[in-house]
């Protein structure tokens, strides 16, 4: 257990003994730059649009309880409480005078370079499942020395990001549901060969892809969760299984490919990182850097094509993971449409182990973050959409027909259209500060805010473009080039946004961008207003009337992060003695008080990435405290905040510079002489103390 001291100089003391920063370009490991994303910070960032940037102007998570109801609500007026729930003991804080707002009674663990997931004192945790734990009928126990793709194929698979637990039909039990973003060849394989892969490991890396559906089920007394192996509910997805196309670009052109003349069946889903779960009970998942799959842009001569295939990132030259060897679609020479038949929003149905997942083209095609569920005033459903590259874009799509309540065949077949038929927005920032009060050092303009107005442009209705130039499926498959070409805010790689559950006010987590204000590259503007902005921020916003369908909004930013002795950053205006250093907000989720939870994911402190809460109203506002810290090489994904327990899934421990399966970066979770395992943890309160 590590707790945070009170004394200020103890935690200084305990930063001096922190690692050198890698020498590459983010804190990140070059080992996960270059597997998770394909080494895009590395590369020119896409946009090169002349699209201005604008220096002076600049019922959320639903779980199925029989009706459908919302989950928070349902803890209300239950009177539960989170895991963190202050219950019994409402003690000041220390050092602080203050006594914790509902849901954050905990004392704030201290940044750290432990090689295990530290929970603050009167916490316990533990490992639900692991990369390789068998999950189908069947499945062989893991053995990281003969691993085969058959075994891969039943077993959970690597890195997940997003995760959602919603109630399984059985009594007691539920439904983990979540995504496995991408593998980490080098660290997974004894022998591994990145020049020349054999084909059983690119089939095990197909399987390691995907989704896992699991029934977990707890003791009722604890926060332990264990898996259910083979309940007839467990279901895989990967890098192969059949998915629909669905909406308005379903069976365009763009998508047609050899193998699939019609354009509306493609094989598998890559890259999977943030998500959302609807109100009618399936999860979405957006499909992130699904460039650094392919290969072979540089086959490509068409100006036209070429232009599409760079403001994607698409590889000139050989992948990463070398699929295109055994699989000729992967090759962009030999079918340069089957990129376009990835980066979409997917929905997956856990109740029903036999549907066809979906990939929804009416949510736009780039780098999906984040598709977070709200409804609009009369009952349709607005979702909320990062795309997490340098200097792109937030975006927000709105059903055309309202979502219907009730478990009847008839509305979930409706439910099931919701996501096929709307219009797709863009995000403009303007901020209300003149240009000149923001001078890239992150100091607050006069009027002590960065804040503004803004509005959703719309890009594409169902079938009609709102975009001069290009048609509707155009819109959708090529949405970055949409989005330029009406005037869209360039951002700091907008990762997760999650509307609040109560106020409907959205939050992005907008994590960082090295190259703000670089030569030749939009400048600081009040929603992006530090130059080199290492550590990220998050931003609120208000959308008119609180209505999900609002076409405008207001906005300021909440967080400014990083070391909170640091000049150029901001905590809403709480004590920066009192917060916890954070950096590179990543994943973020609300608990049922409506206090805000942040995942990082770049470790550029120099200590661990971790899991963070800040509650977003009254006197404590911006005040960060850190819950918890993830192993050596890991970001935090998830997290789930729920009344009884927290879940959390280290991502890619061990992805460390020049580890290998060989001689690894960590231990976690399996200890000394093992491999790393990217896991999903659940950690709930002991004690009270
Ligand atoms: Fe997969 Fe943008 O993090
Ligand atoms: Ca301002
Ligand atoms: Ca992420």
């Amino acid at each position: 257990m590590h707790r945070q001291s009170d004394d200020r100089t103890d935690r200084a003391d305990q930063r001096s003994d922190l690692p050198v920063l890698p020498s590459h370009n983010t804190a990140r490991s070059a080992l996960t730059c270059r597997y998770r994303c394909g080494d895009a910070c590395s590369h020119e960032a896409p946009n090169r649009s002349l699209n201005p940037y604008f220096g002076d102007i600049v019922q959320r998570a639903l779980s199925r309880r029989g009706v459908l109801k919302t989950a928070t609500v349902v803890a209300l007026a239950t009177g539960a409480g989170t895991a963190t729930a202050a219950a019994t003991s409402s003690a000041p804080v220390s050092g602080t005078g203050m006594r914790p707002p509902r849901g954050l009674d905990f004392e704030p663990v201290a940044p750290n370079t432990a090689d295990a997931v530290t929970v603050p004192d009167g916490f316990a945790q533990q490992v639900v499942i692991r990369w390789g734990d068998p999950i189908l009928a069947g499945a062989p126990r893991f053995d990281a020395r003969k691993q085969s793709a058959k075994a891969q194929a039943k077993q959970f698979g690597y890195n997940a990001d997003y995760m959602a637990l919603l109630d399984a039909p059985h009594r007691g039990h539920q439904l983990l549901v979540v995504n496995h973003e991408y593998t980490s060849e080098q660290i997974m394989f004894y022998g591994y060969d990145p020049a020349n892969p054999t084909r059983e490991q690119v089939e095990i890396a197909w399987a390691a892809h995907g989704l896992t559906v699991l029934v977990v089920r707890g003791d009722g007394h604890s926060g332990k969760l264990w898996p259910v192996t083979g309940d007839a509910l467990n279901r895989r997805i990967t890098a192969t299984t059949p998915f629909r196309l669905t909406g308005p670009a379903a069976g365009s052109d763009l998508l047609k490919t050899s193998a699939d003349p019609t354009g509306r069946t493609v094989l598998g889903t890559l890259n999977n990182c943030g998500g959302g779960t609807t109100p009618w009970g399936t999860v979405l998942s957006g499909e992130e850097n699904f460039n650094q799959y392919f290969a072979g842009a540089a086959a490509v001569t068409d100006p036209a094509a070429k232009t599409r295939l760079a403001r994607y990132g698409l590889p000139q030259g050989a992948s990463e993971r070398k699929w295109e060897l055994y699989d000729s679609r992967f090759d962009i020479g030999k079918e340069p449409n089957e990129p376009n038949r990835h980066g979409w929003v997917v929905e997956i149905d856990p109740y029903d182990p036999t549907s066809t997942p979906r990939k929804r083209t009416a949510l736009g095609r780039f780098k999906h973050e984040a598709a977070e569920p709200r409804l609009t005033a009369d009952g349709r459903v607005a979702l909320y959409m990062g795309d997490d590259e340098r200097f792109d874009y937030l975006y927000k799509y709105v059903s055309k027909h309202a979502y219907k309540t009730g478990d009847s065949r008839a509305a979930r077949e409706h439910n099931l259209t919701l996501l096929d038929e709307g219009t797709l927005y863009v995000a403009k920032f303007t901020g209300d500060s003149p240009a000149t009060e923001i001078d890239g050092t992150g100091k607050l303009p006069a009027d002590a805010e960065f804040d503004g107005t803004g509005e959703w442009i719309p890009l594409a209705s169902g079938d009609v473009s709102h975009v001069p130039g290009l048609s509707a499926a155009e819109v959708y498959v090529f949405t970055r080039l949409a989005a330029d070409k009406v005037g869209a805010t360039k951002m700091d790689r907008p990762e997760d946004v999650e509307p609040h559950p109560y106020t409907g006010r959205v939050y992005v987590a907008l994590t960082n961008n090295k190259d703000r204000g670089a030569t030749g590259k939009a400048g600081p503007d009040e929603a992006n207003p530090r130059t080199g902005n290492k550590h990220g921020h998050i931003l609120e916003l208000e959308e008119r009337r609180s209505d999900a369908a609002a076409k405008t909004f207001q906005w300021k930013l909440m967080l400014v992060c990083g070391d909170p002795e640091d000049p150029s950053t901001y905590f809403a205006g709480f004590d920066k003695s009192q917060v916890s250093p954070i950096s590179c907000p990543d994943n973020v989720a609300f608990d049922e008080y409506g206090n805000l939870w942040i995942a990082t994911d770049g470790a550029a402190l120099g200590y661990h990435d971790g899991l963070f809460a800040v509650p977003v109203k009254g006197s404590q506002r911006g005040h960060v405290k850190q819950f918890l810290t993830m192993p050596k090489g890991a970001e935090c994904c998830g997290p789930i905040i729920i009344e009884d327990r927290i879940l959390v899934a280290p991502q890619h421990p061990g992805e460390t510079d020049g580890a290998t399966a060989e001689h690894p970066g960590s231990a976690w979770p399996d200890g000394p002489g093992s491999i790393p395992r990217p896991s999903v943890v659940t950690v709930w309160r002991e004690k009270h103390r």
